[in-house]
């Protein structure tokens, strides 16, 4: 196990490549000032073809995106959603591009409980009900016309080459399908594209997708209507009402991208962009740190800080809970809940010397996820800066690939609160602000964000589910506490995380001495050990003295 990343430069003509990778393949890179880290060394470079081809960071992340479609489905896809947090250099505008999926019009909360009332798992997480109406492709067509300088038949030609020539799955991939060989196996569609006969297939196994290939170009020809209208868009709701789905074809025509403005908070001195609501990662991110604003904080990963973090983020997982769903259904206290003032309250029930209990039934805990989902950071010598990050949920999604198109569902359902006190996937609970309803986007934990201080801008993200808050703020806490920026040191610094429920302080597996476990306890933490390693951030720094972007991604990565 690899804690620091790997350093290597490389010097070609015209062109400074400096790579500092996490991994052994390098998936993050850097040209003149421009820089991307992404979770895939081809979906990087189809990025660095766009930038070559005068293509702005907002074509390249269309190009990476649309690559890590092909090459890596068992974590998004055209069948899934995201949410893209924008900075156009030239004028400074910020947006989120909401590109969440929907809740079907049809959908009745019934679909996912029996008949006594209790929550089938499998309906919110396999098959036609798992899935929600995908927002990736409109997110790719918006992204491109109004952000973009290059056509879509441009950016996304890299995804097309390596969907329809194939290209040598690595070992992620045979991990993923092998741990969801039995999901896969039971469409026929799924079995035929992406196992091998009816096993997962070994690394270097050439996965070639004819089917997505033309899904593609038809979305490069016609934009938007393409995908949610047409063969496409019947295909689509075919085959998800056959695995016991309810599309119908306005759900697909109807779904719109939301562009929202995104939260913006100060964190000792720096500012700090990130997602809004759907997600409710931003608003932790805030209510996290500006808790933390109110003690003497350095190193969070002593035990002393890591008290006050842990706290701080089981306060913010409590309000998640207890307010957030989506802000075009429900009432959302937002700016109170991300205000100075409740800070200071919640601050205030903080005790430095013990853990506060998280008053709750308990339940089974939530899975690691790290292969499910995926992000990318982008940089361009203009400074038009792009965090995405990319879901179709749990890995491989509903496990649905709708016939003739190649694309594979989400199950992006099971983000929604099927009842309250009832965990999801992730150990999750909600209450009725993120109750199932007809067109609603499910809560998220998608935290793309931007710090900007005097040193530069950091651009980052990462998979994980719930975790994905704690890794975000972590490495944010890491680059404002510290003078100087080691990238490679906060994307791979150890883990810690509290979403309070389930009531426990989960590290990474060998990561803190069993000292720095026993002065947690003392506090009063249950610490327990994850499985294993969690995340695969992917984050981007520009110096603002020297100009240089650099890009670092997760060595985590290799890990799954
Ligand atoms: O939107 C969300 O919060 C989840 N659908 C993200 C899932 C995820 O990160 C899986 N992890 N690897």
């Amino acid at each position: 196990m690899r804690l620091l990343p790997r350093i290597c430069k490389s010097f070609a003509p015209g062109l400074l490549a400096l790579a500092l990778t996490g991994a052994p393949d390098s998936h993050s890179a850097e040209q003149l000032g421009a820089a991307i880290a992404s979770a895939h060394p081809l979906a990087t470079a189809a990025g660095h073809e766009i930038l070559g081809r005068g293509g702005n960071a907002f074509d390249a992340a269309v190009a990476v995106a649309a690559v890590l479609a092909v090459v890596e489905p068992y974590a998004s896809g055209l069948g899934g959603g995201g949410l893209w947090l924008l900075h156009r250099a030239s004028d400074g505008r910020q947006v989120m591009v909401d590109a969440r999926e929907t809740a079907p019009a049809s959908v009745r909360p019934e679909l996912f409980v029996d008949a006594s009332g209790k929550p089938v798992h499998a309906a919110t997480t396999r098959g036609g009900t798992a899935a929600a109406i995908p927002g990736a492709p409109a997110a790719l067509v918006h992204v491109a016309a109004r952000y973009g300088a290059l056509p879509l038949a441009a950016t996304l030609a890299p995804a097309i080459r390596h969907a329809r020539d194939g290209f040598q799955v690595d070992e992620r991939y045979a991990r993923s399908a092998a741990s969801r060989e039995r999901l896969l196996r039971d469409d026929a569609e799924a079995s035929r594209i992406f196992l091998d006969g009816d096993r997962a297939p070994r690394a270097g196994w050439r996965l070639r997708q004819a089917d997505l290939a033309a899904t593609l170009e038809v979305l490069a020809r016609e934009g938007s209507a393409g995908f949610y209208d047409g063969p496409v868009g019947r295909a689509l709701v075919e085959s998800v009402n056959r695995g016991g789905g309810v599309w119908r074809l306005a759900d697909l025509t109807t779904y719109r991208v939301i562009e929202r403005a995104p939260l913006r908070f100060q964190y000792r001195g720096a500012s700090v962009t990130t997602a809004t609501l759907p997600s409710a990662g931003g608003i932790a991110l805030a209510q996290c740190l500006q808790m933390l604003e109110r003690f003497e904080t350095g190193d969070v990963r002593t035990p002393r800080d890591a008290h006050l973090v842990v706290e701080a983020l089981r306060r913010a997982f409590r309000d998640r809970a207890a307010y957030l769903g989506d802000p075009d259904f429900v009432m959302v206290p937002v700016e109170r809940l991300v205000s100075r003032a409740y800070a200071t309250e919640r601050a205030a029930t903080i005790d430095p010397g013990a853990a506060t209990r998280s008053e709750a039934p308990e339940r089974e805990p939530g899975g690691v996820g790290s292969t499910s989902t995926t992000h990318l950071s982008v940089v361009d010598a203009a400074g038009n800066r792009i965090a995405a990050t990319l879901t179709i949920n749990l890995v491989f999604g509903s496990g649905i690939v709708a016939r003739g198109t190649g694309v594979l569902l989400n199950n992006e359902m099971d983000d929604f609160t099927v009842r309250a006190g009832v965990s999801n996937a992730f150990g999750l609970r909600g209450g009725a602000a993120n109750a199932i309803a007809p067109g609603k986007r499910p809560l998220s934990s998608m935290t793309p964000t931007f710090v900007e201080d005097a040193k530069g801008v950091l651009i980052l993200g990462a998979p994980g589910g719930s975790r994905i808050v704690s890794q975000v703020a972590l490495a944010v806490l890491d680059y404002v506490h510290s003078p100087a920026v080691d990238l490679a040191a906060i994307v791979s610094a150890p883990r810690y995380h509290h979403q309070w429920w389930p009531d426990r302080v989960e590290v990474e597996p060998g990561a803190f001495s069993p000292a720095w476990r026993a002065a947690l306890e003392a506090k009063g933490h249950r610490v327990e050990s994850a499985p294993r390693r969690w995340g695969n951030m992917q984050a981007v720094f520009k110096s603002k003295q020297t100009g240089i972007a650099q890009a670092v991604s997760d060595p985590r990565g290799a890990d799954f």
